[in-house]
């Protein structure tokens, strides 16, 4: 029996993959158990496109924004909430599917987020690394364009999984009582727990290169003394960049058909 805490406690995103192939019953095998996570009402309001066509990666890790693990990976996954399979069942059942309000959207995506989560842990377990790709949203028209997605269908987050070919650092999280409250939500030692993280990641060096420039109001570029976990997720939080906020999303579900009412 494989110890579940040692590999959810390993998990580290990983981008660098072997030149070797995912058997095909490792696959299926592990999007089969990973369609067990738990989903709302038993919709379960997802589709999983398996993509491996060495071309259609290379297109895909162009539209998600050129990350090349996308396209290195042996298998890549697109991760979509669906609710075009449930009309077409309420079709076919004489009924018109009532899901134009945010809370439907709500349940798709809460259900896609659960079997990413499911694969990833199932793959892990299997001696595979993954590496989860939000990049799937820089250009969702054309993403779903390639995949053929019909309305009401959208990637959600990809996901590239291969057996890994680099060992990255486990990335600390913050601290237990920064993010776990006993009966009510309590966040009085706020400073001091984010301090002490700080200084924990300040330690592990892991924003030592990629630091985000940001310019100050006056134009000048900031400092990046004591640049640690807050000044890194502070200046991605207030980021203007379209890119990052991916502004043209909620434009892109109305057009996909989400009612998001
Ligand atoms: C929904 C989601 C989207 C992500 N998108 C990307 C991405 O587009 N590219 C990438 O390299 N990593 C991506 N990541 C990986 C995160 O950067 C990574 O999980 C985070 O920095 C924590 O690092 P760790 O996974 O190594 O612990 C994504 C992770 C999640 C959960």
């Amino acid at each position: 029996m494989p110890d579940i805490f040692k590999i959810l406690s390993s998990h580290r995103s990983v981008r660098k993959y072997k030149d070797k192939p995912i058997p095909d019953d490792l696959l299926d095998k592990i999007l089969t158990s990973a369609r067990q996570a738990p989903t709302s009402s038993n919709l379960q309001a997802y589709s999983i496109i398996v993509i491996k066509d060495k071309e259609n990666k290379k297109t895909l890790a162009h539209l998600c924004g050129d990350q090349p693990w996308v396209e290195s990976c042996p298998v890549f996954l697109a991760i979509c909430p669906d609710l075009y399979r449930l009309q077409k069942v309420c079709e076919l059942r004489n009924y018109k599917s009532n899901d134009k309000y945010m809370e439907m959207f709500i349940v798709a995506v809460v259900d896609t987020a659960l079997v990413a989560q499911n694969i990833a842990v199932a793959a892990e377990a299997s001696g595979l690394g993954v590496c989860m790709i939000g990049g799937i949203r820089n250009n969702p028209d054309q993403v779903c364009e390639l995949l053929r997605l019909p309305q009401k269908v959208f990637p959600l987050v990809g996901m590239c999984l291969g057996w890994p070919d680099q060992d990255p650092m486990i990335k600390p999280r913050l601290i237990k009582n920064a993010i776990i409250h006993n009966e009510y939500y309590d966040d009085k030692n706020f400073e001091k727990l984010i301090a002490e993280y700080d200084e924990i990641i300040k330690n592990t060096g892991l924003y030592d290169g990629p630091r985000r420039k940001v310019p100050s109001p006056d134009g000048r570029e900031i400092p990046d003394d004591d640049y640690s976990w807050s000044e890194h997720t502070s200046r991605r939080m207030a980021s203007q960049d379209p890119t990052t906020l991916r502004t043209h999303m909620k434009k892109f579900l109305l057009d996909r058909g989400f009612g998001l009412e």
